[in-house]
Order: structure tokens, then sequence, then C-alpha cells
């Protein structure tokens, strides 16, 4: 009888003390071979690439310790994680590719194995090393495209935003016809608005003119580049060189940055001409002149289309009506932000 209530104090002692205990160190052992397994595969996965993913310069990506990090794909693998500022990194590092080796976009997907040549490796540390600096990608591989052309850009010229399309646009829109239409495009840096505009309407007689002479140069450039003979180029301060009116559209994306404004300290911005970009009297003095100008300059019941900042709306509406423009209307971009206004001269 002793001995058999002893056998069962020993049972409940294992259920109710010994149990729990044994439960729990089974689990620990559980998570801890699990952890072991995760850890060993993220270790192997990087393991012969753990130099490039976390490279600290370009030319680490390049160590001679490990010659895999030479091919495209480790390199675009490795040279991402150099930008960490840039929301392209993968499409920086292609570009730069794609011009270092003078291919296309098709071959890096075909060719990822191919070893880089050392002279394409300068190139790509140059490259990569300005762009981690602030330079924008279009002063990098020297073109941006804008209305599905390609402009050819350099530092002499605001690179053409996406936002600026909104005027192109609106311009077709209002001129739907091809009819022999006179139009002056203010401030053309590039040419972006005037050379879009032609290729859209070959009838129209587009002056394009700008303050720098060396923005006209790379503007001429692009008409050249893609074929338009019928915009001429003038240098004028705004209005001043324009006698040969009245016009039925004026066009114009002026500078419209406020000098204290915080958006001109992003690194990119630093790289653009300052004059494409500030104006006087909280970024409206330039489109005052532009608005006062222009009234001289149109015919009766044609178009001054102006490009000004998201905040600008308001004061831009404002300064048409003190001028006595009509049809005042403000059009907003891909974002909802107020970004064109545009008014008839009566
Ligand atoms: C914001 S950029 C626009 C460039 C181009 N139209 C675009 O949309 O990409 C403004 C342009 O106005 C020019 N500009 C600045 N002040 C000027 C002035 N007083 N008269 C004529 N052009 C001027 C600059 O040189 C620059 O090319």
């Amino acid at each position: 009888m002793r001995v058999e209530g002893k056998h069962r104090f020993a049972t409940k002692y294992f259920i109710f003390i010994w149990e729990p205990i044994l439960n729990v160190w089974a689990v620990i052992k559980i998570a801890f071979i699990k952890n072991f397994i995760s850890h060993r595969a993220t270790r192997d996965d990087v393991a012969p690439q753990s130099s490039i993913l976390n490279p600290r310069s370009f030319s680490d990506v390049f160590a001679n310790k490990n010659p895999s990090n030479s091919c495209i794909q480790d390199f675009l693998n490795a040279a991402v994680f150099l930008l960490p500022d840039s929301d392209t990194a993968r499409l920086d590092v292609e570009i730069a590719l794609k011009i270092a080796l003078n291919v296309d976009q098709g071959y890096l997907y075909a060719h990822p194995e191919q070893m880089l040549l050392s002279d394409e490796k300068n190139n790509l540390i140059e490259l990569l090393g300005q762009r981690k600096a602030g330079k924008p990608m279009a002063y990098l591989i020297g073109y941006q495209e804008f209305w599905s052309l390609d402009f050819k850009v350099n530092e002499a010229v605001l690179i053409p935003r996406q936002e600026t399309e909104l005027l192109v646009e609106l311009a077709l829109k209002l001129f739907p016809q091809h009819d022999l239409l006179k139009v002056a495009d203010l401030g053309t840096g590039s040419g972006a608005i005037a050379l879009s505009l032609a290729t859209e309407r070959s009838a129209w007689q587009i002056t394009a003119t700008d303050i720098s002479e060396n923005a006209l140069t790379i503007a001429r450039l692009n008409a050249e580049q893609l074929g338009v003979s019928s915009v001429r180029f003038l240098r004028s301060n705004w209005c001043d060189q324009l006698v040969d009116g009245p016009y039925d559209l004026v066009i114009s994306n002026p500078p419209y940055i406020a000098q204290n404004d915080t958006h001109l300290q992003m690194p990119s911005m630093r790289y653009e001409p300052r004059k494409a970009l500030i104006a006087e009297q909280d970024g409206l003095a330039d489109l005052a002149i532009i608005i006062q100008q222009a009234k001289g300059l149109l015919n009766s019941g044609g178009y001054l289309l102006l490009e000004h900042g998201y905040n600008q709306g308001q004061s831009v509406r404002e300064l048409f009506v003190q001028h006595r423009y009509q049809m005042i209307e403000t059009r907003q971009d891909l974002s909802s932000k107020d970004r064109v206004t545009f008014a008839r001269k009566k």
C-alpha cells in the first residue's frame, strides 16, 4: 500500500512539476533551432557578396579581393545601396551602366555576368560619385525627357519638369486647330515648351526668348536635334526685344521660387541656374513683369499662360485682375496643386 502510495505521489509529482518544465524546455529548443536555421540562411545568402552589399564607397564595389564584384549584376546590386538619398537609385545605376558601357537596357538584362573593364569602372565611380553628391541624373547623362522628346541639358538650363507639360497641354487645347498662330515662349531654357509646341503645331510661328545666351545655345541645339526649324530664338529680357507683335499666345515658365524657400537647399537644386529658379518679391517679381508686359504684346483675345508655384495661384490671379485680363483660370498639376494660371486679353 505504501509502495502504491509512493508511486501515485511520484506520478503526480511528475505531471504537475516536471511536465511543464519539460514543455517550456522543448519550446525553447524549437525556437533556438528555428533561429539557427534562419540565421544561417540569411548569412549564407549574403556571404559571397557581403562586402558589396554594404559598400562604404564606390571603390569598395570594385574591391579586388572579390573579383565577382565587378560584373554588371553585382555592381547593380551593390551600387544602389550607395544612393540612399535617391528615390530612383536602381534606375540611376542602370542609366550610369548604360552610359559607361554604351549599351541599352536590354543588354544589361541579357548580360548580367559580363565583367566590367577598368575604364568602365572608373567612369561608373565618377558618375555615381557625382550623383551621390546630389548632381541630378539629367545633368550627368546630358539629357531629359519632356513631352516624350529628348532634350539636351547642361547646367546652363533648368531641367524641364513633368508638371510643365501642363502648360503645353493647355496651349494645345486652347488652340486645337493647326491655324497660323504667333506664339512667344518667354524664358525658354532648353527650349522644352517652344519645341514641344512646334512638334505638335508645325504651322505656328514660335519665338523662344531667354536672357541667357548659354541657355539659348542649348535650345538651338535641341531644335536642330529634333529637326524643328519653325522656332526663332532671341535674346531678350522678357518682352523687351519682341517688337514684332501682336502675338496670339504668350507662354512662360518663369523663375518663381522665393529666395528664402527651403527647397533651394535640396542638393539637386544647387546645380540648377539660380536665374532660372529664384525671383524677388516672394517669387512673384518675374510673374508680375510678364503679366504687365504681355498685355502690350498680345492680340485682343490672345492668351497668356503662366506656370507658378503651388501656393501662388491666388496672387497670380490678382495680378491678372489688376491688369484687366479676362476669363482668368487656374489649373492643377497631377498632384492636385495649383500650377498654371491663364487668361485672355480683352
Ligand atoms: C524656370 S526656367 C524655365 C525654362 C524652360 N522654359 C522650362 O520650362 O524648362 C526660367 C527661364 O527664364 C530665364 N530668365 C530668367 N530671367 C529672365 C529674364 N529677365 N528675361 C528672359 N528670360 C529670363 C532663365 O534663364 C530660365 O531659362
